[in-house]
């Protein structure tokens, strides 16, 4: 039983396999949070909540004399803002006389197999056999306003999943915040583990020690943005990739978000999570609800690199969803950075026959193809190919594309508008928009109001033609810019604030609709390459174009940080030319591979200008891929360096689930002269298993004499090209790096186990 209900001591306990989450009705009604963290079998853990009189720290009514009861210092699963708790909260409801308060009290509860669901939402789905649902109902004291939290239990997983629903049975309210889950921590020595960016530059991993007050991470611009990730840890001081306990929190959506770390008064640590309140305000009339998205959340008491593994398994098989789960990824090449906008259909047939002879899979048009697209000012919103540059049309291309044994695939940005378009000229009130005021535009484009359905009928209607006449079987959905001058005809002005939620909205039910429609697309999401890359559109699409920056130094560590939250089959990851088109740096096409292949590979540059001999290379990545993918993309990944720490190379492990193979990838990031010895301890192999490691590729090298031991390595100076060694020894003792000589220089293992 996941979750058990001790109806004498009012207890609730959630058990995954490793983890234990526990809460109480408190005496008075409240729901009391006891503790989230490393499993405890059995017991109730009441003992943990204590109070005294403090000053300046109220009691409710109530609790008459008893003045040690304070919602100010008790831990509580779902903080409500006006009833003297001053810390932050979750809910901050205005009611019919403009009073603010809701004292949230223990109303029901309901125990059940299986996983809720939220209503036009994104949510981890599960097998009714492997979770239980627990439904708790609090409801305000003082007026008809409860709200229905979610727990959801996926024991196997070992993750516990979270959102609620307000429902307002009395004269309407106004909703100013509702954030979807409270962890209330009662201790105080936790850092917050966040990852912050920009475009080209996302998902960089910084951390601090929460400290009396507040630490967020955060969004504004309508989207998750590049700038902060709707993913952090919570982790005690110190905690590292194998060591220390760490609490990983993702949020379930692709708007606005808030994650903010409290430590009030006397060290406990309160964590709330969900879309951010700036900007938001929601009416809710009489007999109407409102759902906020889904938070997950996983515990570990051996570091964040088994965190981040239960995200990765649970987001690959309980968030993803459709043909390509499971299906393996074709290996792709995307003309943008060849071609720009610069399309003409001869030109997309010989890049993709170029391309079919090395091994590509799949050939992608990107952005250009449609409208009077010639540079970023003009075409967005006018859906049909151009003919000018296609004359055969999608339809005829993808025949062409298809005639030569591959798969085509296209680019699209739905949610924008240029001014410059045929759209935009017949629908100008389609786009967001201040009445009164102009604009702020980005990228020269304007967002389109997905709150609106004929917006979005219209978008349906126009792609979707598209892609039931010609075979298309990969689409790249873009989104290129922050939302601003936030304003909806849909909704009167007093509503105004719901217009960025309801954008959320309006994209999610189209891409349901697109995806449902059109079950055997493969789609990659994007915004400007990571700017949304978070696990409400991982329900959707199974990969995002993990950043525009194809430069595999800077990969190196955005790759890294996605890696916290985000499995690695979710990482589109391109080989591109060099020198870079972002950074200028030059590098050697094996360093460009092993890092695009440590995501779903795929390859972005000009392939009819590539020598015979890089060609050779190409051909030989694309099988060597091809034979590993189902490792790399669907094995456990241990990172074995820490970027932010080590500024001289990093290096990165797959292995099968079976333990039994493994893949072991480092690049050198500075060289040094007269250098130091480096050596690497592997992970996740078994104790007593022995293993052939074999150096497979040491680039710059001659294949006969990659090494293994240092260059002398006790066998008389003979350079080793594979060992046997037992798995103890790979992982606590290690392998000693090559001695790199340049920058970037790049080596890679493969570790099997042999009968011995
Ligand atoms: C965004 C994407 C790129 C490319 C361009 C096309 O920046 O991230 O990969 O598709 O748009 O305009």
């Amino acid at each position: 039983m996941a979750v058990v209900f001790d109806e004498k001591k009012m207890v609730f306990t959630l058990q995954t396999r490793n983890s234990t989450w526990q809460m109480q009705v408190g005496r008075y009604g409240h729901l009391l949070h006891l503790y989230y963290g490393r499993k405890i079998q059995d017991g109730s853990l009441d003992y943990l909540v204590r109070g005294i009189n403090r000053g300046f720290s109220g009691a409710p009514y109530e609790a008459g004399e008893d003045r040690s009861y304070s919602l100010d210092t008790y831990p509580q699963e779902y903080p409500a803002y006006g009833v003297g708790d001053y810390r932050t909260s979750c809910l901050n409801a205005e009611h019919g006389d403009g009073s603010r308060a809701a004292e949230l009290l223990f109303d029901s509860y309901e125990i059940r197999k299986g996983k809720y669901r939220l209503d036009g939402l994104p949510a981890v789905w599960a097998e009714d056999k492997e979770s239980e649902t627990l439904k708790v109902v609090l409801k305000d004291k003082s007026s008809q306003v409860k709200v229905v939290l979610y727990y959801g239990v996926l024991e196997e997983y070992d993750v516990i999943t979270r959102a609620c629903q307000v429902r307002n049975e009395g004269e309407g309210i106004w909703l100013d915040r509702v954030l979807s889950a409270c962890l209330d921590l009662q201790r105080s020595d936790l850092e917050m583990i966040t990852f912050y960016g920009r475009h080209t530059m996302e998902r960089s991993l910084e951390r601090g020690m929460c400290r009396h007050g507040k630490i967020v991470a955060d969004s504004i611009r309508g989207t998750s943005s590049h700038q902060q990730n709707p993913f952090v840890i919570l982790c005690e001081k110190g905690a590292g990739e194998g060591w220390g306990e760490c609490y990983g929190i993702s949020l379930v959506y692709s708007g606005n978000f808030l994650a903010e770390a409290e430590m009030d008064q006397i060290g406990q640590t309160r964590f709330v999570m969900g879309i951010h309140p700036e900007g938001f305000r929601w009416r809710l009339e009489r007999g109407e609800s409102f759902t906020a998205p889904e938070v997950v959340f996983a515990f570990s008491e051996k570091g964040y690199g088994n965190l981040s593994r239960k995200f990765h398994r649970l987001y690959r098989e309980r968030l993803n969803r459709g043909k390509y789960r499971n299906a393996r990824r074709p290996v792709l090449l995307n003309n943008w950075e060849a071609t720009e906008f610069h399309i003409t259909e001869e030109d997309m047939v010989s890049l993709a026959a170029s391309a079919k002879e090395l091994g590509v899979e799949l050939f992608v048009m990107d952005d250009g193809w449609f409208g009077g697209r010639d540079h970023d000012r003009c075409g967005l919103g006018d859906w049909m190919p151009n003919r000018k540059k296609l004359p055969s049309g999608v339809t005829g291309l993808a025949e062409k594309i298809h005639g030569m044994g591959m798969m085509f695939g296209i680019w699209i940005e739905p949610e924008m508008v240029n001014e410059d378009s045929g759209l935009y000229r017949v629908h100008p009130d389609w786009c967001m928009q201040v009445p009164g005021r102009t604009p702020n535009r980005e990228r020269g484009q304007l967002a389109l109001d997905m709150s609106r359905r004929e917006v979005r009928d219209y978008l349906f209607e126009s792609i979707g033609s598209i892609l039931k006449e010609a075979r298309v079987d990969y689409v790249k959905w873009d989104m290129n810019r922050s939302l601003s001058d936030v304003w909806s005809v849909s909704c009167p002005s007093c509503r105004q604030g719901e217009i960025l939620h309801r954008y959320v909205l309006g994209v999610y039910e189209l891409m349901e609709r697109f995806t449902s429609s059109f079950p055997d697309i493969l789609w990659e999401g994007c915004s400007g390459g990571g700017g949304r890359f978070d696990a409400g559109i991982l329900y959707y699409m199974p990969q995002i174009w993990c950043s525009d920056n194809t430069d595999a130094v800077e990969r190196i560590s955005i790759q890294y940080g996605t890696s916290f939250g985000y499995p690695v089959s979710s990482m589109g990851a391109h080989v591109s030319a060099s020198p870079n088109l972002q950074t200028k740096r030059e590098m050697s096409l094996e360093t460009r591979g092993i890092v695009a292949m440590a995501g779903v590979l795929g390859y972005e540059l000009d392939v009819r200008k590539l020598s015979q001999d890089e060609r050779e290379a190409i051909k030989e990545q694309i099988r060597w891929y091809k034979e590993h993918q189902e490792l790399i993309l669907n094995g456990d990944y241990y990172r074995l360096t820490a970027v932010e720490e080590n500024p001289d190379y990093a290096a990165w492990q797959f292995v099968s689930r079976d333990q039994e193979t493994s893949l072991v990838s480092a690049v050198c990031l500075h060289a040094r002269s007269n250098p130091p010895f480096l050596r690497v301890r592997l992970k996740g192999l078994r104790e007593n298993m022995w293993y052939r490691i074999r150096c497979e590729m040491f680039e710059g090298r001659d294949k006969q004499k990659t090494e293994l031991g240092t260059e002398d390595n006790g066998t008389g100076g003979e350079e080793a090209k594979e060992m046997i060694c037992l798995g103890s020894g790979l992982m606590y003792a290690g392998v000693n790096l090559p001695v790199f000589d340049r920058d970037y220089q790049s080596v890679r293992y493969v570790v099997e186990a042999v009968d011995r």
